[in-house]
Parts: structure tokens; sequence; C-alpha cells
């Protein structure tokens, strides 16, 4: 690959997903895209880069999923289960049977191979079960995932994961509580499975209407993205959340820096903090 197809490539990615790729990573850009090229039969990066140019939906798509990091894993962060599951999915189910709403909206934005998702789904299986939630039924709430890539939505629809995925984050006693075991790898238990769905979306290209989500994850995927397109998704996020409603970022991530929709606000006693938007 040469700088400059490697700078046609780049750009092309960035326009498409809005992912950065900075001078120093085309060795890295090449690691992820020669099996592509190979797959596609081209002869070098020259031949790549006009499919690429062209921009039929399969190779968009399969260039959208080999240049995505979809890294993820069970709860992530430390703050994930005593923050959300402790703390924040009681307060939000009082708050909205108080109001006399039925359910709680929750979104996983960018939600890769699912597993944020679903241990958000046992959470509330396990709020439920310990009477946190008062007289909200799990069965009623709705947690939609969305992602730019089909790879990671196809993994997330069918909740089947291998032993490796399993190992990373899920404590045993919850794999028990929560999967069925397979001949190979495991299965997202159906309770869990219905309350989610899986939809493609291009978080730079969110449409304007306003929504009613109580709670939104947006983790560990702004840091991907140009300053100005983390600004424009963290101000199109906040028409997304209820009044009253939270987003909750990565744990090296900071929406005040690049939105003034949002304020922090800090978990009693603990080290957690979300955002609520100022509308
Ligand atoms: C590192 S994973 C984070 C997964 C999960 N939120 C977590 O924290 O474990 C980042 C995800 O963002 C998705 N992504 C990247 N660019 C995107 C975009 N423009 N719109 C929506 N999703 C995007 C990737 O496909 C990937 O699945």
């Amino acid at each position: 690959m040469t700088q400059s197809q490697f700078d046609v490539i780049r750009k092309i990615v960035e326009d498409v997903t809005g992912i950065i790729y900075e001078d120093g990573d085309m060795e890295f850009m090449i690691r992820r895209l020669k099996p592509l090229a190979l797959r596609f039969g081209c002869k070098n990066f020259e031949d790549f880069l006009e499919k690429a140019k062209k921009g039929t939906t399969v190779v968009r798509n399969n260039l959208v999923d080999a240049v995505t990091t979809r890294e993820t894993l069970w709860f992530r962060d430390r703050y994930f289960e005593p923050m959300i599951g402790g703390f924040l999915l009681p307060k939000l189910a009082k708050e909205a049977t108080s109001a006399g709403r039925s359910k709680l909206k929750i979104w996983s934005a960018a939600s890769s191979s699912g597993q944020e998702a679903y241990s958000l789904a046992i959470l509330l299986a396990e709020g439920q079960a310990r009477g946190e939630l008062g007289t909200m039924r799990m069965e009623n709430c709705q947690i939609k995932g969305t992602d730019i890539s089909m790879a990671a939505l196809e993994s997330a629809r069918r909740g089947r994961y291998d032993g490796v995925a399993m190992a990373r984050g899920l404590p045993p006693l919850l794999k028990s509580k929560y999967f069925d075991a397979l001949e190979s790898g495991y299965q997202v238990k159906e309770r869990l499975r219905r309350l989610t769905s899986f939809d493609r979306l291009n978080l730079l290209q969110m449409d304007h209407r306003r929504d009613d989500f109580d709670m939104v994850l947006l983790r560990n995927v702004l840091i991907y993205f140009t300053k100005e397109a983390r600004a424009k998704i963290l101000d199109r996020m906040a028409t997304k959340i209820r009044p009253g409603g939270v987003l909750i970022v990565g744990g090296s991530e900071d929406p005040l820096r690049y939105s003034k929709a949002w304020t922090r606000e800090r978990m009693p006693g603990g080290t957690g903090a979300y955002f609520t938007p100022k509308h």
C-alpha cells in the first residue's frame, strides 16, 4: 500500500464510519484490509481501491466490518454493575412507575456483538429478582442495540458465545443462570433475548427526531472519531433521552469536553459518573 492509497482509503473509511486512521496507522490498516482484498480476488491494493471507490453495498459492508474495532466484554468497567445495576436501574424504574410508565427503554449504541445489551438484560433480571425495580416488570423493558457493523449485529442477534468470549467478564454464577450450554458455546436464554433487538445505525447519521430513552450507553466508540463527530453525536444524543434519563460512557470518556448538552452526575457514595441531558 502506498501513502496515497492509504490516504484515499482512510478518507473513504472516515466518510463512511467517522473512524479516524492516524498517519502512523498504515501497517494496521494493511493488516485489516489484506484478507478482505484477497477475499474479493484483488491482485493488489490498487485493485481493492477501485472496488472501494465504487462502493457497492457488499464492499462497503465488508470494509466497515474490517476497519471497526469490535472489542467488547461482559459488564466491562468496574462501575457497570454497582452503578447501573445497583443504582440507576432501580432509580429509573421507580421514577418511571411513579410517572405512570410501565417500561424502561434502554439503548446500547455501538452494541458490537451484544455483550453490553445482554449484560443490561442480566442486570434487569437480577434487579427484579432482588425486588429492586419496585413494580416494574423486566418483561416490559426494551433494550435496543445498534451498530454500524453487520457482522457485529449478526453475532448480537444470535446471542451465542464461545468459551473465550464467555470467560471475559462474566461471573460463573450468572453464566449458569442466564445461558444454555450448547455442544459448542453458550446461548443467551430466551427470557433475556426477548427484551433485545438489534438494528443497523451509523451514529453519524442519527436522525433529528426526539426520542424518550431512559438510559443510553455510548461506550468505547467516540474514541475512534474526530472531535467534530464526537460533538455532533453527543449533541444529537441529548435529544434521544427523556428528561431525567441518563447517558453512560466508557471509563475514560468525558462528554463535557465535546458538548454543552450534558450535566455530570455522580453516583452517591460511589466512584461512577453518568450524564443527564440539560433540556
Ligand atoms: C469497541 S466496540 C464497543 C462495544 C461496546 N459499546 C463496549 O463498550 O464494550 C465499538 C463499536 O462501535 C461500532 N462503530 C464504529 N463506528 C460506528 C458508527 N459510525 N456508528 C455506529 N457504530 C459504530 C463498531 O462496529 C464496534 O462494534
